[in-house]
């Protein structure tokens, strides 16, 4: 599977090391803000198993995110094709680190990377990005690559139950809008 490294992180495969700070931030009532609900222990580490099957099997997804100069687990970041069922196909981009990651660019340099990855290596001629309408700092992260919105792709999530978290926003990249990591 593929590595990703940038200044300062590392796209990784996950290890049994993640399994717990994974558990805890997807325990934390502020990182899952905008999703329905926290996941429990068992749930996180089943996300984790996908996630390793996806790595091993395609070479990439959703890569575990390590702080290169201190070895430090922070979340992850990383690509995967849209469900089925949403009302627009591709491959999206996306990142959830822990709040104490929050801040230092850790985002936007990690999606960088995958974002590069996709372009690059798997020849993607768009690379796309979702989130509920309200997840202002994901959207942040999305305006920073460059990404734009076009109003008329907002939706609503079928996966999402009825409610304030429903109305999502997709935000895209063509290939030639991109603008590519510093390595
Ligand atoms: C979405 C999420 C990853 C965004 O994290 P983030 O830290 O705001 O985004 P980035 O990593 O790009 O960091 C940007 C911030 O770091 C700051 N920063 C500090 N040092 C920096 C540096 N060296 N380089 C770049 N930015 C830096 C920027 O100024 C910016 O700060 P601001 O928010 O005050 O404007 C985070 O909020 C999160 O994990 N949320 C929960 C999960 C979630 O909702 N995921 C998305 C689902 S669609």
């Amino acid at each position: 599977m593929s590595e990703l490294r940038t200044h300062r992180l590392v796209l990784r495969q996950w290890r049994e090391s993640d399994l717990a700070p994974w558990a805890a931030m997807n325990a934390d009532p502020v990182v899952r803000e905008y999703f329905p609900e926290v996941l429990t222990r068992e749930q996180s580490d089943a996300s984790v198993a996908r996630f390793r099957a996806d790595l091993d099997g395609r070479g990439w997804g959703w890569w575990a995110v390590e702080v290169a100069a201190t070895g430090e687990f922070v979340g992850f970041t990383g690509l995967d094709p849209v469900e089925d069922g949403m009302p627009f196909t591709g491959v999206e981009a996306g990142w959830r680190l822990a709040r104490p990651a929050w801040g230092h660019g850790y985002a936007t340099e990690a999606a960088r990377a995958a974002v590069d990855f996709a372009f690059e290596e798997l020849g993607l001629a768009e690379v796309l990005a979702v989130t509920t309408a309200t997840n202002l700092r994901s959207r942040a992260v999305m305006r920073r690559l460059g990404m734009t919105r076009d109003p008329a792709d907002d939706f609503d999530d079928p996966d999402v139950p009825e409610g304030p978290l429903r109305r999502g926003v997709v935000y895209r990249l063509p290939a030639q809008d991109r603008r590519p990591v510093e390595r």
